[in-house]
């Protein structure tokens, strides 16, 4: 079968990779692809905006799947068009794609189905938000109701943050992503990403991971798309997994079937682990990235499968295999990043550091020049992934790998995965 991957990502290389090892993959297109995707797939240069574009090309190569890695493309509506066309596609429509693409819509359905998370209320004025605010006090939890690549919400401790966050919202810096603003209850507790692969009526729990936001060390430094994570978390417990799927994905998936847009794809729910138990953060309408990466280190099933299933309703019954192993992923960064950077800088030592049958560099930001050196081309530019027995095995594994990386331009944290590591120590 040939499969189409949209993404461009750390989080589609690993995709790539995992497709690319499943006994049905035929040829895998990736648009547009990096460096590293490119050794597992042939990259072309598609403009994902335009689905017209998109069908003919999947119609020509006779593309069986598409999987779409990113929000955007899925918030835009590219799984309408695909499907309109009869074309199999691993990820939502557009209506069901709000639940990433809109916070006011997710908490909605979260009051409708009494699924557990943060108390909230959403504004479309900044007088009535900062009168909130006033009854409310700080600490509280401001966001910009629409997508703003994960810089919309700001966790204010003082009332002076909070109401500079609404004044900036509304004065328009995440544009029209801040139309409305919801504030909401800080929630204390442990992250943890939770994925579940969907089919509209029936959801497969898969494996748990914990992502770093922050840029730096004892997470310190401004928020990220991410820069690690590890598989599994262990706070999430067999119980807890449990409940996680009653008390918020299974809900979830009934309220969206009963609205007659049913969710197709993989649900990502970011989690607070907190005493009363586990509370939905935010949802995503894709996998997590870095979190796929350590994930697809871990799947023993074949993901073309798993997939396709998905888009043709046949998840039930179904089950996913996980290698027993832990898996750990870095991210290298360009220096700068979340904020401005250069581009350009050269990679070495990247086959050194992957020589390790256990170790999986995954491409993020790069690109070859004309002689084929290895150029960072983004702000996440490489996720060193390694497996281990336990999180410290793969930690210390993966921090091995990272040591033969030369790349004076780049930075990592060094402390990816240290509360599982401190669990671990304290056995
Ligand atoms: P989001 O983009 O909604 O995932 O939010 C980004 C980060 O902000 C989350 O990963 C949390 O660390 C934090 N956050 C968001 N909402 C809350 C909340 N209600 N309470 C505490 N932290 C939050
Ligand atoms: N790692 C967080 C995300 O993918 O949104």
């Amino acid at each position: 079968m040939n499969i189409l991957l949209i993404g461009a990502g750390g989080r589609e290389h690993a995709l790539a990779w995992k497709l690319a090892r499943s006994r049905r993959a035929g040829t895998i297109f990736a648009a547009p692809g990096n460096a590293g995707i490119r050794e597992e797939a042939e990259c072309v240069a598609l403009p994902i905006d335009d689905p017209a574009v998109v069908i003919t090309f999947c119609k020509k190569n006779d593309v069986r799947l598409v999987v779409i890695g990113p929000e955007a493309p899925l918030v835009a509506g590219l799984a309408d068009a695909l499907a309109d066309e009869g074309i199999a596609t691993f990820g939502p429509k557009k209506a069901a794609a709000r639940l990433e693409g809109s916070k006011s819509f997710t908490k909605d359905i979260c009051r409708r189905y009494g699924i557990p998370t943060a108390d909230y209320a959403v504004f479309d004025t900044e007088a009535a938000a900062l009168a909130h605010l006033k009854a409310a006090g700080a600490p509280i939890v401001v966001k910009a109701d629409g997508l703003a690549a994960g810089k919309g919400v700001i966790v204010a401790t003082e009332m002076a943050q909070a109401e500079a966050a609404i004044r900036d919202i509304f004065g328009g810096v995440f544009g029209a992503a801040g139309a409305k603003v919801v504030l909401e209850e800080m929630l204390i507790g442990e992250e943890a990403s939770f994925f579940a692969l969907c089919d509209g009526r029936t959801a497969l729990p898969l494996a748990t991971a914990q992502d770093h936001k922050r840029a730096f060390d004892n997470d310190e430094g401004p928020n990220t798309g991410g820069m690690g994570a590890y598989s599994p978390a262990p706070v999430m417990t067999g119980a807890m997994n449990a409940r996680v799927m009653d008390e918020i994905i299974t809900p979830t998936l009934t309220a969206m079937a009963e609205a007659g847009t049913p969710y197709v794809g993989v649900l990502y729910a970011g989690l607070m682990i907190t005493e009363d138990g586990p509370k939905l953060i935010e949802y995503n309408v894709r996998f997590g990235d870095p979190e796929c990466q350590p994930l697809m280190m871990r799947l023993n099933t074949d993901l073309v499968d798993l997939m396709e299933a998905a888009t043709t309703g046949d998840l039930a019954g179904g089950a996913v295999d996980w290698d027993a192993r832990a898996a750990l992923s870095v991210v290298m960064a360009t220096r700068g990043y979340p904020g401005s950077y250069e581009k350009g800088s050269v990679i070495e030592g990247v086959e050194r550091a992957a020589a390790d049958d256990l170790v999986k560099v995954f491409h993020a930001g790069t690109s070859r020049d004309d002689d084929g050196a290895l150029i960072a081309t983004g702000g996440r530019v490489l996720n060193v992934t390694a497996l281990g027995e336990t999180i410290t095995q793969a930690q210390r594994r993966a921090y091995e790998a990272v040591a033969k990386i030369d790349w004076p331009e780049g930075f990592h944290r060094t402390d990816i995965g240290h509360r599982a590591v401190a669990r671990e120590r304290e056995g």
